[in-house]
């Protein structure tokens, strides 16, 4: 496995990949690699002939007081997982290689970018957004592989990708969880063993909510009470969002599962002490 760190090396290999017939998957990721992100890995070798994983933690996604300082950095046990699962390439740029000195160029989705997780983390998207153009216009892949885990992500590049007619397909995996149902996330981490018992509610809430939609519930105020009350059951959870939506526009739907766009999305996003995490199920 090749680490890479500039965007014109990047740009070189998958053309040499491409001149060989083989297609390019890339799977953009800010490293704190776990099952969640083996599983992109996976897929992307399935169905690519040459894969990419990307490592940056983009700071531009970041809000001033989050955690972008914090954030897990495990770069050597990353590429051993990466390689494990056959990815081809990291690329791991450094900050200066994607935002050069004196950069003011970004890419928005606008609406899209400041509902569900975007309205809680203002300029998040944004961020998410310009970093995933980079890496488009760097690795130039013919698919592109993303978690179902930030669903509200897939909606803003989605739209971003049709906007611009990157030519990417997105891919989207099912979410990945811990035995117990937690969400594999990187910011598990910071969860000491109490909250890491609380941090359950999130996943309960969903499988309520699925519980209900399969029984034939289609009301959404109902579907989202009940999902209310088992958060009422753990006071020590904060709840940020939760919401039941539209999966390709965010906004929210009165009937569960009626869109003609892939889905319902049910989505929650709550503070287990100082951190944040989310969860979200598809009804359809
Ligand atoms: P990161 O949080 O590292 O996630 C990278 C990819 O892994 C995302 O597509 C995410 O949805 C997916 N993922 C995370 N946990 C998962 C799980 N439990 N099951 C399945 N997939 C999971 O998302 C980002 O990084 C960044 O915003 C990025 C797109 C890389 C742009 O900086």
């Amino acid at each position: 496995m090749q680490i890479i760190r500039t965007v014109s090396e990047l740009r070189n290999w998958s053309r040499a990949q491409r001149a060989n017939d083989k297609t390019v998957g890339l799977v953009p990721t800010m490293g704190a690699l776990h099952e969640g992100h083996a599983s992109l890995i996976r897929a992307a070798r399935k169905e690519c002939g040459a894969v990419a994983a990307s490592i940056f933690v983009n700071p531009t996604q970041f809000g001033p007081n989050e955690d972008f300082s914090r954030y897990p950095r495990t770069f050597d046990a990353d590429c051993q997982l990466a390689e494990a699962e056959g990815a081809h390439v990291i690329f791991a740029p450094n900050v200066e290689e994607i935002y050069p000195q004196g950069a003011a160029t970004f890419v928005e989705v606008e609406g899209l970018s400041n509902r569900l997780d975007g309205a809680s983390r203002r300029g998040h998207f944004r961020g998410v957004t310009t970093v995933v153009s980079k890496l488009f216009l760097a690795a130039e892949p013919d698919r592109a592989y993303f978690g179902q885990k930030d669903a509200a992500q897939v909606s803003v590049l989605r739209r971003m990708t049709a906007d611009l007619r990157f030519g990417v397909e997105i891919r989207v995996c099912p979410i990945i969880r811990d035995a117990d149902g937690l969400a594999l996330s990187s910011r598990n981490v910071y969860l000491s063993a109490e909250e890491r018992k609380q941090a359950l509610t999130l996943s309960r809430a969903i499988r309520r909510v699925e519980a209900l939609f399969t029984k034939g519930v289609r009301d959404t105020a109902a579907l989202v009470s009940a999902a209310r009350e088992i958060f009422a059951a753990e006071p020590a959870v904060h709840i940020d969002y939760i919401a039941l939506v539209d999966w390709a526009t965010l906004q929210p739907v009165d009937f569960a599962g009626l869109d003609s766009n892939g889905g319902t999305l049910f989505a929650v996003a709550a503070y287990v002490g100082a951190t944040r995490l989310i969860d979200n199920t598809i009804l359809n």
